[in-house]
This record gives C-alpha cells, sequence and structure tokens, in this order.
C-alpha cells in the first residue's frame, strides 16, 4: 500500500493525478499540499477538483496538508508534522507556470526555492522509495530547434531559454540530485498539455487559452509547418501515473510526449477547429517578424501605414476593431501570446520511445485529432482574463 504526497492538486495536471490516484487500491492515503485559510477551506478546495467530473471524494483517504511551498519554514513543519512520517511516494506537480516577465521573481521563489524545501523534507522520510519531479520538456532551451530532442540532452545548464520559468524548471531538476539518491527520483517532463481527448470541459483552460486567442484573431504570425509536440491532459497523467507504480521502469528521466509520429502542426490544430467557427475570416499564417507590427498596431492604429507588411492584412485589422472597437484591448492579447508563438516556432518534438518502452500507454492521439471535440469548450474561454491568468 502506498502513502502519496502531492503538490499541485489543484492545477490542470496535479488535480488529474489525484483524481485517477484515489481510485487505486493500492493508494492507502494520499496527502495533498495545499494553499488555503484552514483546513475546511482545503476540504472545500480538494472536493471542488472531484466535483468537476463527478467523482468520488474520499475524505479518508484523501486529505489535505494547509501549507505554501515559499513557506521558508515548509520543510521544517513537513518534518513535525507526524501524519506525514510514512510517506514513500511523493509527487512534485506544484510550480508557478507563468510566461510573463512581470512574475518572474514568483516563478523563481515557488519553482526553486519551493523544490528546495520540499526536498529538504523529503531526504528525512524514513520510507521513501520515490520522488517524481513533474519537469517539462522545453528546458532543452530555444537554441535546441527543427528536431527530435532526446532525455538525455537535459539538463544543459548553457541552454538559453525563452522565459525564467523553463529556467527555473531546470534548476529545480538539478536539485534533486544534491539531496536524493538517484534510485529515488524519477523525472517526467511533459511537453505542451492541451485540453483533453474526453468528452468533457478540461480542468484547465491553460494552453488551450492560446488556441482560443489565435482562433479569435485568425491572423497567425507564425509558420503554420512547425512542429509541435502536443499531449492531452488525460494521456499526460495515465502515462505519469504508470510510470509511478511502474518499479520495473530502466531510465529515470522521461519525456511525456507526442514524440514524431504523434506531432502536429498549427496549421492542423487550427484547422480542426475552424468548422466550428464557421462566421470568422479564415486562418492565416504571416510571418513572424509582423508580430512586432502587431504590438505597434495595439497601441496606435495610425502608426500602421501603406509601408508596413501587416498593412497587408489591414482587412483583418478592421475585423479585429470590429469585433472590439478598441484596439488597445488587444495589446494584452499580442504580449501575451508571443512566449506560445515562440516556443512554437522552435519546432521541438521530444522523443518518446522511453515511454512507449515501459508503459502500455501508446503513441497519444494527436492534437489535430482529439481537438476536433474541444469547439464548443474554446467558446467558453475569456481569451482577455486568460491573457492575465495564464
Ligand atoms: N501544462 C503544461 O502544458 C505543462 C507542460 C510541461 C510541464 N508542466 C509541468 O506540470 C506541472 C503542473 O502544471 P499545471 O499545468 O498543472 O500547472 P497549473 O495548472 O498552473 O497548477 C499549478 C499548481 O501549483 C500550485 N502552486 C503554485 N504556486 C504554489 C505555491 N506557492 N505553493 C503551493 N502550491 C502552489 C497551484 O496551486 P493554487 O491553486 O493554490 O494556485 C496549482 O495547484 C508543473 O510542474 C509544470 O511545470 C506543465
Amino acid at each position: 500500500m502506498k502513502n502519496l504526497f502531492i503538490t499541485g492538486v489543484t492545477g490542470f495536471l496535479g488535480g488529474e493525478l489525484l483524481v485517477e490516484l484515489s481510485k487505486k487500491q493500492d493508494v492507502e492515503k494520499i496527502f495533498c499540499l495545499i494553499r488555503a485559510q484552514s483546513f475546511e477551506n482545503g476540504l472545500i478546495r480538494l472536493k471542488k477538483i472531484f466535483d468537476l467530473h463527478g467523482d468520488y471524494f474520499d475524505t479518508q483517504k484523501v486529505i489535505p496538508i494547509i501549507e505554501e511551498l515559499t513557506d521558508a519554514e515548509l520543510s521544517l513543519k513537513l518534518i513535525n508534522n507526524p501524519a506525514l512520517a510514512e510517506i514513500d511516494t511523493i509527487i512534485h506537480s506544484a510550480a508557478n507556470t507563468s510566461f510573463s516577465k512581470i512574475y518572474d521573481n514568483i516563478v523563481e521563489k515557488v519553482n526553486i526555492e519551493g523544490t528546495q524545501h520540499l526536498l529538504e523534507w523529503a531526504k528525512t522520510l524514513k520510507n521513501l522509495n520515490l520522488f517524481t519531479y513533474v519537469g517539462t520538456a522545453t528546458i532543452c532551451g530555444k537554441t535546441v530547434k527543427d528536431c527530435i530532442v532526446s532525455e538525455d540532452m537535459s539538463p544543459n545548464t548553457d541552454a538559453k531559454h525563452l522565459v525564467k520559468y523553463t529556467y527555473t524548471k531546470m534548476v529545480g531538476e538539478l536539485m534533486l540530485k544534491k539531496y536524493l539518491p538517484s534510485e529515488k527520483i524519477l523525472v517526467v517532463r511533459p511537453s505542451i498539455i492541451m485540453g483533453d481527448s474526453r468528452k468533457w470541459k478540461p480542468r484547465s483552460y491553460v494552453i488551450l487559452w492560446a488556441l482560443a486567442t489565435l482562433n479569435e484573431l485568425r491572423l497567425f504570425p507564425g509558420n503554420s509547418d512547425s512542429n509541435v509536440d502536443i499531449i492531452s491532459i488525460d494521456y499526460a497523467a495515465r502515462s505519469i501515473i504508470e510510470l509511478v507504480l511502474n518499479e520495473n521502469r530502466k531510465y529515470s528521466v522521461y519525456h511525456i510526449s507526442s514524440g514524431k509520429v504523434s506531432s502536429t502542426t498549427p496549421g492542423k490544430v487550427t484547422g480542426a477547429i475552424a468548422d466550428f467557427f464557421p462566421g470568422k475570416p479564415d486562418f492565416k499564417f504571416v510571418s513572424r517578424s509582423l508580430m512586432a507590427d502587431m504590438k505597434k498596431w495595439s497601441k496606435n492604429t495610425v502608426l500602421i501605414n501603406e509601408q508596413s507588411n501587416l498593412f497587408t492584412y489591414r482587412s483583418y485589422l478592421d475585423y479585429w476593431l470590429n469585433m472590439y472597437d478598441d484596439n488597445s484591448k488587444l495589446r494584452i492579447l499580442f504580449y501575451a501570446l508571443e512566449p506560445y508563438i515562440d516556443f512554437i516556432e522552435l519546432g521541438q518534438i521530444f522523443d518518446n520511445s522511453r515511454l512507449l518502452e515501459d508503459t502500455t500507454i501508446g503513441q497519444s492521439i494527436p492534437a489535430h485529432e482529439y481537438l476536433k471535440i474541444t469547439g464548443e469548450t474554446i467558446k467558453e474561454i475569456n481569451i482577455f482574463e486568460g491573457a492575465v491568468d495564464y
């Protein structure tokens, strides 16, 4: 019987991991590090996770531990909590996943210091068998382009990062071996997790927000044929759970990814949802460099005149003004969207041979297939709220 401790359960991936693990017979208890005002409030947050798709919330099995990762006293508090003394398996899924520069400090605090606090506690656990760190495949950095990336190419301390988030995830991963022996470490590195392949509302609109925004704009400043590695949340969660429970796995680091066979492209993904929105202009893929003009235009429409390449697509500018009647509103969208486009433009595919070798999961469904069912969900996404939240 396993005694689990999970972080990030109120998040996109952590929520899915929690619900699925709570159904396993050989899991005895799941302690969830969760931010809340009180124990009762923590229970309410947990209940919401189970209520979303009508799953049973077993309060005997799933227990909130009200803590905050950045608390300098966290490791001491966990060490002194007798309920946690028998923990044998930890899954660290919590992170601050923001790409926005304005959150760089908190991203660093949560992802580096928070991980360190957890490791300081983990190394004291007498029964610990496994510390699972949910990393990210994108720690390989921005100079790795248009190729298949293997697990062994990271972590590379010389890697250049598009955003602070991937840097902090790399540092977090590098810290593991300072605290724990290799045989107790499992690193799972998802690629891009977007939407759910089941016919229901995904737990979070994170990343799907970018697709919803591009769907509104219809002018895509990027290459339609760039290779993108996208997986669904259900595929990601099932893969990670199989690896956590498989004591015979051969490696300590795995990509959780589509690999080449199930990879996709922006052209295919936008094509998968286009039919849901018959009244909108066609998707148009233009040079990435036009993003600069789009941002300029959103500050002041007059700055874009006949000399600008963007002027060629003025029917899209008219369409935007028609929809939002205020070009400055679009500014927030363009700034929030930019790092997503930069990730897509890298053309990175993450090798999934290890995952296929050590699980029964099989290839993922390509995003352009499973996203066909998300048209209605995309209509529900408030892209302006999402630009601030994600
Ligand atoms: N989504 C992807 O496409 C993707 C791809 C590759 C890797 N990953 C990795 O997968 C993991 C999960 O990502 P996600 O998409 O599920 O993220 P998410 O939806 O943003 O969830 C983040 C979780 O972390 C918790 N958290 C944040 N700051 C915290 C703090 N200071 N103390 C305690 N908990 C805190 C959040 O709790 P609150 O609800 O209290 O804020 C939430 O439960 C992350 O490690 C991420 O790096 C995700």
